[in-house]
């Protein structure tokens, strides 16, 4: 579904349309963390937050905003739309533009630029983007007969617009930097994950919702239904004719989850500080200074005031290193049964590499984080990959080949460890970013789960794999 049908305008005093981008392939994730947030906030939305291609749209108060900013893991920037219209040529576009109330958007002495996308042949983003600017420069001359300035480099206002279909809808970024730069990535190694891609792909893997059960009193097991739901005809037809009724019976339909959790190819460390960030339930710009939101006129005063209630809400529902470990110790015993010393709980994230200098910059990293308590580092070839307790998670990102050299020898490392994940870590699910759909065939296993999420431009595959 593109976007929610509405005849309300499209924002107000209480409530705005937002538009959330994220990186194509997390956008169910983020609906989902959408709706978790609003609850722990005690916000109601006006709209079900809706699907769209790299973002969702959701209908709700201005506090939801500010929330969306301080909370979201895996979300880039929140758009508030401003504008929506038909047009057929590009003069539309302009007196489309230039009959706004720019002045009512933002001061003319802020700085701003336009980032126009277009799928429409007879108007192409460059002239699209020429337009617009022009539009609210002639605007804010009509009215106060003064020109505000062009940024390119770093705007304080940002206005996004996108032609489709002859719709033409334009935004204002409440977000300014992109909520993906956590800032504690201080040290780097080859190729690290963006901190959003690999929040989102740690949600996928069940640990967000196995931390939410463990912040409970009474946590109760928590299970990975290892079946997906087919939505689709064609997704039914696919999953027959791949077997997987044969393989549902000899794989556990539900998988219990426990706080164990293995990067063994860690580089910069970035999937086990997100996932050390989600067991404490912080979350990542709580504490950040500045938002592009204050640069514009469009929140009302009234939310204005909240700020500082929206952060604490979601302050209070942090956990402290010494909860995580006492919380970890409660779901062990009470929920997975097992004997646990609670002052003997070691470290739930391990983060191993072959490398010295991946482990090191990892390291700075979590500290950076504030999260390295969590976090036990070693180096180690994931050839000699080994675990300790009988369930767990597994996640890593091999290398997509460069450095490795040949293709051949790429499959063969995969096959590698395919085989060592089997031999190894029985009793686990482990999951594997794939760059591409040689490299998912060489692991060998069948996976449980595939999905396509996109690293950087490279478009990849997020299986599941599970190890019995
Ligand atoms: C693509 S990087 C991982 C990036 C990481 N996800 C991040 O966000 O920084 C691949 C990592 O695998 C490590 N690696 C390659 N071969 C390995 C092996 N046989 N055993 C363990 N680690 C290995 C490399 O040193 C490198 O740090």
């Amino acid at each position: 579904m593109e976007r929610p049908q509405r005849r309300l305008p499209l924002f107000d005093e209480q409530s705005a349309t937002f538009f959330i981008t994220t990186i194509h392939g997390l956008e169910e994730e983020l609906v989902a963390e959408i709706n978790e947030l609003a609850a722990d906030c005690g916000i109601q939305l006006s709209s079900e937050p809706t699907v769209a291609s790299a973002g969702v749209y959701v209908r709700g108060p201005w506090t939801l905003c500010l929330a969306m900013n301080f909370g979201l893991r895996c979300a880039s920037r929140i758009l508030c739309e401003i504008y929506q219209g038909e047009v057929r040529t590009i003069e539309d576009v302009y007196a489309s533009v230039e009959k706004m109330n720019w002045p009512a958007f933002f001061k003319l002495d802020k700085t701003f630029m336009v980032n126009a996308t277009s799928t429409d042949p007879n108007i192409k983003a460059p002239s699209l983007n020429l337009k617009i600017k022009d539009g609210i420069v002639d605007s804010f001359k009509r009215q106060t007969r003064e020109r505000p300035s062009v940024e390119k480099d770093a705007p304080q206002v940002r206005v996004m617009a996108r032609l489709h279909r002859g719709l033409l809808s334009v935004s204002v970024d409440t977000t300014g930097i992109p909520l993906s730069a956590r800032g504690y990535r201080t040290a780097t190694h080859d190729a690290p994950l963006s901190e959003l891609l690999a929040a989102g792909l740690v949600r996928m893997t069940g640990w967000n919702r196995l931390c939410r059960e463990l912040r409970r009193d009474n946590p109760e097991k928590v299970y990975f239904s290892r079946v997906e739901e087919k939505s689709s005809q064609r997704e039914k037809k696919i999953a027959s004719e791949a077997g997987e009724e044969k393989v549902n019976r000899r794989i556990p339909g539900a998988i219990l989850l426990s706080p164990d959790f293995i990067d063994p190819m860690c580089g910069t460390g970035t999937f086990a500080i997100e996932a050390a960030l989600a067991l404490l339930n912080r979350r990542p710009q709580l504490e950040r200074k500045h938002f592009a939101y204050e640069w514009l006129e469009i929140l009302p005063a009234s939310a204005m005031k909240q700020i500082e209630y929206i952060r604490r809400t979601i302050r209070a529902q942090e956990l402290s290193l010494l909860d995580v470990f006492q919380k970890i110790s409660l779901y062990k015993q009470h929920a997975l049964g097992r004997v646990v010393d609670p002052d003997s709980v070691k470290a739930p994230l391990l983060c191993r590499d072959k490398d010295l200098t991946a482990i090191a910059a990892a390291k700075k990293n979590a500290e950076a984080a504030g999260v390295s308590k969590l976090i036990h580092f070693e180096k180690r070839d994931i050839m000699q990959m080994h675990v300790d307790d009988p369930e767990g998670i597994v996640v890593m990102n091999p290398p997509y080949g460069v450095r490795l050299g040949e293709e051949e020898e790429l499959k063969a490392f995969y096959k590698d460890i395919g085989d060592t994940l089997k031999k190894n870590c029985r009793g686990w699910q482990a999951w594997i970013l794939a760059g591409s759909e040689a490299h998912a065939g060489s692991v060998g296993l069948r996976a449980t789960r595939r999905k396509k999420v996109f690293n950087g431009g490279i478009e990849c595959l997020w299986l599941q794999y599970v190890l019995f």
